[in-house]
């Protein structure tokens, strides 16, 4: 794809492997500054995961696999069954991290799965190339969402994106933002507005930088301005990433993506998912079955920025779901490594991947 290099000068790798270490953006940290944590157990994989360090589903899923790439080179013993072992209840340890996000299991997983041999030395070889092999095939896998998800998008469109699936909700690239990345680079005039998506401000702080590197332009818009916005004309298409999707193509994505999805049904405005297929989980009929994760009170009623004090009373609690459930009956379609494929047909999807999630493990 052409000046897809000039994008890689802008846009760092999110998850990065080195030869003892995973090393990750410090997502905390932006858009004021851009460093990076160098991981080398897989508790300080497991801190990054919980301290959101690191977020964004296919991220933290990368991470997790890391974790399990970091335990296999802190496993001092040479008793093969040991170490598979320990290998497992790392695994257990790093899925515990964040429950919303399909990508985290599948990460441990795909590392545990190839994690046998005659000796220690051999696994640790096999679990050191299948990591390295998944970070690539998930960007590969980007980079088709992108291809396929840019034919949706017409020169001037007007991009809406809630939270961030971007570069660094994945190792590069990113889900929701790969069609519009695509479409730039193929030298379309987009333009993307990016929902603030309270409270941790991942649109403002994470989508609008990824925006500013890759000089898209982009407004960004309080997440209670949707209805307005999509009210004036002010939006031609959404896309948004996710975290984990049921068979039936219910989706679990950042809180606020449900409301966005309904009013954009209200305007007949095109909605559709970017994800890859790891972050489907066809061990679940519906959304129904999501576990969503609950936050801390802290992180809504806590000092923002602008107002340099709480934003709430000292007694007050908050509820803090911080994804919610969008029925498939709201989304056009979802955006995979496989193609543009209708929620209904994300069933029909399990065989052909041949994921064989059941029976290779017992946790
Ligand atoms: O809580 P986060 O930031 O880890 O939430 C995950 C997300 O970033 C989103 O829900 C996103 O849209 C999907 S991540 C590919």
């Amino acid at each position: 794809m052409p000046k897809l290099n000039s994008l890689q000068k802008k846009l760092p790798l999110t998850v990065k492997k080195e030869r003892d270490a995973v090393v990750l953006v410090n997502q905390l940290l932006l858009p004021g500054a851009l460093k990076f944590i160098r991981l080398t157990t897989y508790h300080e994989a497991i801190k990054a995961i919980k301290k959101m360090n690191v977020r964004g589903a296919q991220a933290i899923g990368a991470t997790g696999a890391g974790g399990i790439f970091l335990a296999s080179l802190e496993y001092r013993g040479s008793d093969v069954r040991k170490m598979i072992s320990f290998l497992r209840q790392a695994g257990r340890q790093i899925m515990k991290a964040r429950p919303t996000a399909r990508n985290l299991a599948w990460g441990v997983e795909q590392m545990l799965k190839i994690a046998q041999g005659a000796n220690v030395k051999i696994i640790r070889q096999k679990i050191d190339r299948a990591y390295q092999d998944l970070l690539q095939s998930e960007v590969k896998n980007n980079l088709l969402i992108g291809k396929y998800g840019a034919s949706l998008i017409k020169d001037g469109d007007h991009i809406e994106t809630h939270c961030n699936a971007g570069s660094l909700s994945a190792i590069w690239f990113g889900t929701a933002t790969a069609p519009m990345y695509t479409a730039h680079l193929e030298g379309k005039k987009i333009k993307v507005l990016v929902d603030e998506t309270r409270p941790w401000f991942q649109g403002s702080r994470l989508t609008a930088w990824e925006m500013s590197r890759a000089n898209i332009p982009y407004h960004i818009n309080i997440d209670s301005a949707n209805a307005f916005l999509m009210s004036h004309k002010m939006v031609d298409l959404i896309i948004v990433g996710a975290d984990r999707i049921t068979k039936n193509g219910d989706t679990a994505n950042k809180i606020g993506t449900c409301a966005l999805a309904m009013v954009a049904k209200n305007y007949n405005i095109p909605f559709y998912v970017a994800a890859v297929s790891a972050t489907i989980d066809f061990s679940l009929n519906s959304g129904k079955e999501i576990r969503i994760e609950d936050r801390d009170d802290e992180e809504v009623i806590a000092d923002v920025s602008y107002w340099h004090k709480s934003v709430a009373p000292k007694d007050a609690k908050a509820y803090n779901p911080v994804f919610d459930v969008t029925p498939a009956k709201f989304i056009s379609g979802i955006i995979t490594e496989y193609g543009i494929l209708k929620p209904s047909e994300i069933k029909g999807l399990e065989k052909k991947i041949r994921r064989e999630e059941k029976g290779n493990l017992v946790l």
